[in-house]
């Protein structure tokens, strides 16, 4: 639908880098104003917050650690009384902390729980309900093809990312008819996260892909930024798994 997002504003968190800041981009680049999070690197938020506002765009910067429910809701709570009332959000910030099951000790066990897996539940919390007062709104959340082919490497990221899934269920029926809540579960994407590969790791990787190569951010991000929108009017609890069509 064009020019849906001309004048309204959304929340992107994890937007400092990689698929959050293609999100913040391109809802800009429709015309939404952005409140731009990022979770430490200021100087990296306030590059998008330049680059949108250098193009003519509305954004705003957020920092702030997600591994705490009380930052959870300050953050909803700020970017609502700055920036609001709010017609979006996409839940893009993540972290991955690679370890196979021997390995994997309960600090680092926590610590992703409580960034990919709690942050997105008491988001959706604080958003959904100011949402539907409001009369309305859209949430997108960022899932992983790991959610369902598992990860021997990383069985606690996995782990989070199937809870992200199941949320995306109870959020959509929760909050339903007012707020649709929907989510995208990325296969591998050309971001900081697979920049430590080496060549042949990534050779390995691109075998196993159809499409025969890994996506790009923006493909990502049009499609948040699609589901987000009126187009997808009636979908909601769904999934959307894009892959290249390896799983
Ligand atoms: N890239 C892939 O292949 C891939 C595949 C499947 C799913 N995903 C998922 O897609 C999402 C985005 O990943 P990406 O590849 O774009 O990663 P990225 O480039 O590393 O960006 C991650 C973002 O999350 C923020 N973040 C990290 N720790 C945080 C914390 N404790 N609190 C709040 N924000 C925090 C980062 O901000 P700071 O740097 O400022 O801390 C950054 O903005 C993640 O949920 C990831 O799991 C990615």
């Amino acid at each position: 639908m064009d020019g849906e997002w001309q004048g309204r504003t959304v929340l992107v968190t994890g937007a400092s880098h990689g698929i959050g800041r293609a999100v913040a981009e391109t809802f800009a680049s429709r015309g939404a104003g952005v409140v731009v999070h990022g979770g430490h690197d200021e100087a990296a938020i306030e590059a998008v917050v330049t680059g949108i506002r250098a193009t003519g765009g509305r954004a705003w910067a957020a920092c702030a650690d997600l591994g705490r429910a009380d930052a959870c809701r300050d953050l909803v709570a700020r970017a609502w009384g700055e920036a609001g009332p709010l017609a979006a959000a996409a839940l893009c910030h993540g972290i991955v902390r690679r370890g196979g099951w021997p390995d994997v000790e309960e600090d680092i066990w926590d610590e992703v729980l409580a960034v990919n897996l709690k942050s997105v539940f008491f988001l959706v919390q604080a958003m959904a309900g100011r949402m539907r007062e409001a009369g309305g709104g859209s949430l997108v959340l960022v899932a992983s093809m790991r959610a369902l082919e598992g990860a021997p490497s990383s069985p606690h990221y996995a782990a989070a990312k199937a809870g992200v899934v199941s949320l995306t269920k109870s959020a959509a029926r929760a909050y339903a008819p007012t707020v649709r809540v929907n989510a995208v579960s990325p296969g591998y994407v050309e971001t900081r996260l697979q920049a430590g590969l080496s060549p042949e790791q990534r050779e390995d990787i691109i075998r196993g892909i159809p499409l025969a190569r890994i996506g790009a951010p923006a493909e990502i991000a049009r499609s948040i930024v699609a589901l987000a929108g009126q187009d997808f009017a009636y979908m909601t609890g769904q999934t959307l798994l894009e892959d290249g069509g390896r799983i």
